[in-house]
C-alpha cells in the first residue's frame, strides 16, 4: 500500500477506511454507525459500538494466550528500581484496583483525578478507571497545587489517586502536601483520596479522607470491565489555552482505540511483542497515548521511565535503556535530544551501547529544529521522524507512515498529513494558500477518530475556540506552510500558547499571575527562543505610578509567584521593568513584535501602532538585559 492510496481513501471514503480499522479491535458490539452527528451537530465516530478500552488493552491479549508476554517495563534510575509486569499481572492488578475504586462508589461516567509520578501504578490507576467505564483526568506532577485545584474543580472527581512523592534529579518532590493544598483551594471535594506510599517519602494520611493504596488492594475484590459506548468519554486531559482556565480535552473511547491501534503499525511500524518507549510523562497527551494506551492496544511492551535524558546519571541514559530492553521505537521531545547533545556533543555515550534493536527515533511536542534533527541522524545513524500533533487530536496530524510507506524526510518538516486529516493552509479569510505561503493550519471537518468533540462541560468553548475561525474547519492554533511536495512545515503557534521543553503553557495565564503583583500596572509575557527548551517565557512589566521597588526584588517575587501558581515547569525565570509596551491604537499589546525583537528577527512596524518610538525604546531595554538574541 502506498501513502497516496492510504491517504486518499481515508479522505474520500472515511467511513469505509475507519470501519476497516475498527474491525481489528475486539468490540463487545461492533459499531454499525461509523460516522454520525451528535446533538451539537459534531461528527462522532462509532456512536453505537459497545466496548471497553481496558478490555481491549489487557483482557483481550490474555484471552488470546499472550498473558505471559511483558506488558510493562519500569525503569527508574532515580530510585534504582526495575520491574516487569506481564499482561496477566497487569490485568489482575488493574482489575483489583478497579475493585478499590468501585468500593469507593466509582462507576460509569464518574471522574477520577490521577496526580502521580512516572510509576507503573499510574498506568494501573488509569486502566482501572477505564475498566469501570469511568473517566480519568491525569494531572502532570510538575503542576503546583493551584493548577491541580483548578482541574479538580472543573472535573469534579469522586476520587483522587495520588502517591506520596515523585523523584526528580537528586530531589524528592512530596506530592501529598500539594494534593492537600489543592483540596483546600478547591470548592469541589472528592469523597476519598487513595495514596500510594513510596519509600522515598511516606505521607501522613488524613483519617476519613485518605486511603492507603496497598491496604485497599489487600482488601479489594477484582472488578469486571463495564461496557461503554464508542462515544462515551475515556478521559479528560487539561491543556493550556490562551486564558488562565485550562481546557478539558474530552476523549471518546471508540475513536481513540481505533486511531491509536492503527497508528502503532502505520506510523510507528510496531508489531505485537515489540518494545515501544515514549520518554514522556503520563501527565501529557504523549504519555496517555503512547506510554499507556496505544502500545497495550497493539499488544506491545511499553516502557515506563522515571528519569531524565541527562543527569540520571548521564547523557547515555536513553541509549542505556534502549539497549537494556531492546527498544524498537523511541519517542521523545526534541528538548531531550538538545539536552543530550549539549552534554555529549560527540555522542560518545551512544557508542557505548548496543542499540541495534532501535529502528526509528520519533520526535514531537515542539518544533524539531534542523540542527537537532541533523545531529540526531548523524550521531545515531537512525531514521528520525518528526511528527506534529496536539492534546486535542491524541495522535499525529502530520507524520511519516513508517509501517506503510516511509517517505524521505525533510529537516524542519513534519512530513505529510496522516490518514484522516485533511490539512489545509488558510489565509485570514479562510482561503487555501498556495505551496510555500505561510498561513493558519486548519483541518477540514470531519476530524478523524480520537480527536476531541467537545471541551469538558463547555461545548461553547469548543465551538468558539476551534470551529468558528473558519467555517467547516478545525483551527489548530499553529501556523505554517506546505511545500510543493505537500510536506507540512509547522512554524509555531498563532496564539499565546508557548512550548517550554515540550510542555504546553499559556503566557496569558502567566500574565494574569504577574499582573496580580501589587507593584505591577501592566505586563506582557512572551515566549522567546531558548537553546535548550525551545522557548522560555519572559515578563515585561510596567510599574504602577509612585511604586518604588528594586527591579531584582520584583523579579524574584514574580518568579516565585509563577512557580507557586503554575509550578516549576513554567520555567518563568526573567522579568524586567519597561517604561511602556508597544500597542496598537486600540490598545492591544503587540506581542508578536516583542517576540520578533527578542528573537533578533527583522520586523516591520505595523501601521496600526500607537507610538512607533516605543519599539526602539523597548528593544534597547531588552538588549541591556541580554534578552535580545544575537543569532
Ligand atoms: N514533578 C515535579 N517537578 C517536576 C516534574 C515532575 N514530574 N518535572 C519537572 N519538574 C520540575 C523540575 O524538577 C525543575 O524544577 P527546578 O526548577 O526546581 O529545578 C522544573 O520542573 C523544570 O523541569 P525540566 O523542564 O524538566 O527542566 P530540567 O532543567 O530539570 O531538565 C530537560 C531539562 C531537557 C532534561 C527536561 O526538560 C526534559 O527531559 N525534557 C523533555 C520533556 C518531555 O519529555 N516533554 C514531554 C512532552 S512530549
Ligand atoms: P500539546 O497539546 O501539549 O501536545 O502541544 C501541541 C502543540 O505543540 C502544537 O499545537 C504545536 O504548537 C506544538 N507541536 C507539537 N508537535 C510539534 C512538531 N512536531 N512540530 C512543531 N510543533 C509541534
Amino acid at each position: 500500500m502506498s501513502y497516496h492510496a492510504e491517504y486518499t481513501q481515508s479522505i474520500e471514503q472515511p467511513e469505509v477506511f475507519w470501519a476497516e480499522k475498527a474491525a481489528e479491535l475486539p468490540w463487545f458490539k461492533a459499531p454499525q454507525q461509523i460516522l454520525s452527528k451528535d446533538e451539537n451537530g459534531i461528527w462522532r465516530w462509532f456512536a453505537d459500538g459497545e466496548m471497553n478500552t481496558a478490555y481491549m488493552a489487557l483482557d483481550y491479549h490474555v484471552e488470546q494466550g499472550r498473558g505471559d508476554q511483558l506488558a510493562v517495563i519500569f525503569d527508574s534510575p532515580v530510585t534504582d528500581t526495575r520491574r516487569k509486569m506481564t499482561y496477566l499481572e497487569l490485568r489482575d492488578e488493574v482489575a483489583l484496583f478497579a475493585g478499590v475504586l468501585k468500593a469507593q462508589g466509582v462507576g460509569k461516567g464518574d471522574r477520577v483525578v490521577i496526580y502521580m509520578p512516572m510509576i507503573p501504578e499510574a498506568l494501573v490507576a488509569m486502566l482501572a478507571v477505564a475498566r469501570l467505564g469511568a473517566i480519568h483526568s491525569v494531572v502532570f506532577g510538575g503542576f503546583a497545587p493551584h493548577e491541580l485545584a483548578v482541574r479538580i474543580e472543573d472535573a469534579e472527581p469522586k476520587v483522587v489517586v495520588s502517591a506520596s512523592c515523585g523523584v526528580e534529579v537528586k530531589k524528592v518532590i512530596e506530592y501529598k502536601p500539594m494534593l492537600d493544598e489543592a483540596l483546600r483551594l478547591s470548592a469541589h471535594k472528592p469523597s476519598a483520596c487513595i495514596v500510594l506510599q513510596r519509600p522515598q517519602a511516606e505521607a501522613a494520611l488524613i483519617a476519613g479522607q485518605d486511603l492507603d493504596w496497598q491496604e485497599a488492594m489487600r482488601n479489594a475484590e477484582p472488578a469486571d470491565c463495564v461496557a461503554v459506548k464508542g462515544t462515551d468519554p475515556l478521559y479528560v486531559l487539561y491543556t493550556s489555552g490562551t486564558t488562565g482556565k485550562p481546557k478539558g480535552v474530552q476523549r471518546d473511547n471508540g475513536g481513540h482505540a481505533v486511531a491509536l491501534k492503527y497508528s502503532m503499525k502505520a506510523i510507528y511500524n510496531m508489531n505485537p511483542g515489540e518494545v515501544f518507549w515514549a520518554a514522556s510523562d503520563v501527565g501529557w497527551v504523549v504519555g496517555h497515548s503512547y506510554i499507556v494506551y496505544a502500545p497495550l492496544l497493539a499488544g506491545c511492551t511499553t516502557l515506563v521511565y522515571e528519569g531524565k535524558p541527562v543527569r540520571t546519571p548521564d547523557a547515555g541514559a536513553f541509549w542505556r535503556v534502549c539497549a537494556d530492553y531492546k527498544v524498537k521505537a523511541l519517542f521523545a521531545a526534541p528538548t531531550a535530544f538538545r539536552a543530550i547533545k549539549k552534554e555529549d556533543p560527540e555522542a560518545l555515550e551512544f557508542a557505548k551501547y548496543d542499540t541495534s534493536a532501535l529502528e526509528t527515533i520519533f520526535m514531537a511536542g515542539e518544533r524539531l529544529d534542523p540542527p537537532t534533527y541533523d545531529w540526531t541522524v548523524e550521531k545515531t545513524g537512525k531514521p528520525v521522524v518528526d511528527h506534529w500533533w496536539q492534546t486535542e487530536t491524541g495522535w499525529a496530524i502530520c507524520g511519516n507512515l513508517m509501517g506503510i510507506d516511509p517517505k524521505t524526510p525533510k529537516p524542519g518538516s513534519a512530513t505529510l498529513p496522516m490518514p484522516g486529516y485533511n490539512v489545509q493552509i488558510l489565509d485570514a479569510e479562510g482561503n487555501p494558500l498556495p505551496a510555500g505561503e505561510q498561513g493558519s493550519i486548519a483541518i477540514k471537518l470531519p476530524l478523524p477518530p480520537s480527536c476531541l468533540a467537545t471541551v469538558w462541560g463547555d461545548f461553547e468553548r469548543f465551538r468558539t475556540g476551534y470551529l468558528s475561525d473558519f467555517p467547516g474547519y478545525y483551527t489548530s492554533g499553529d501556523g505554517g506552510y506546505k511545500d510543493e511536495d505537500g510536506y507540512v512545515f509547522i512554524m509555531g503557534r498563532t496564539d499565546d500558547v508557548i512550548n517550554v521543553a515540550g510542555h504546553r503553557l499559556s503566557t496569558g495565564e502567566m500574565e494574569e499571575i504577574v499582573a496580580a503583583h501589587s507593584a505591577v500596572a501592566e505586563c506582557a509575557v512572551i515566549g522567546v527562543n531558548d537553546p535548550l527548551k525551545g522557548q522560555a517565557p519572559i515578563g515585561l512589566v510596567l510599574l504602577k505610578d509612585g511604586v518604588n521597588i528594586e527591579e531584582e526584588t520584583l523579579e524574584k517575587e514574580l518568579v516565585a509567584m509563577v512557580r507557586k501558581e503554575i509550578g516549576p515547569i513554567a520555567c518563568f525565570n526573567r522579568a524586567i521593568v519597561v517604561q511602556r509596551l508597544p500597542k496598537t491604537r486600540s490598545g492591544k499589546i503587540l506581542r508578536k513584535l516583542l517576540r520578533q525583537i527578542a528573537d533578533g528577527k527583522e520586523y516591520s512596524v505595523p501601521s496600526t501602532i500607537d507610538d512607533p518610538a516605543s519599539l526602539a525604546e523597548i528593544e534597547g531595554i531588552m538588549d541591556q538585559h541580554g534578552l535580545v538574541s544575537k543569532a
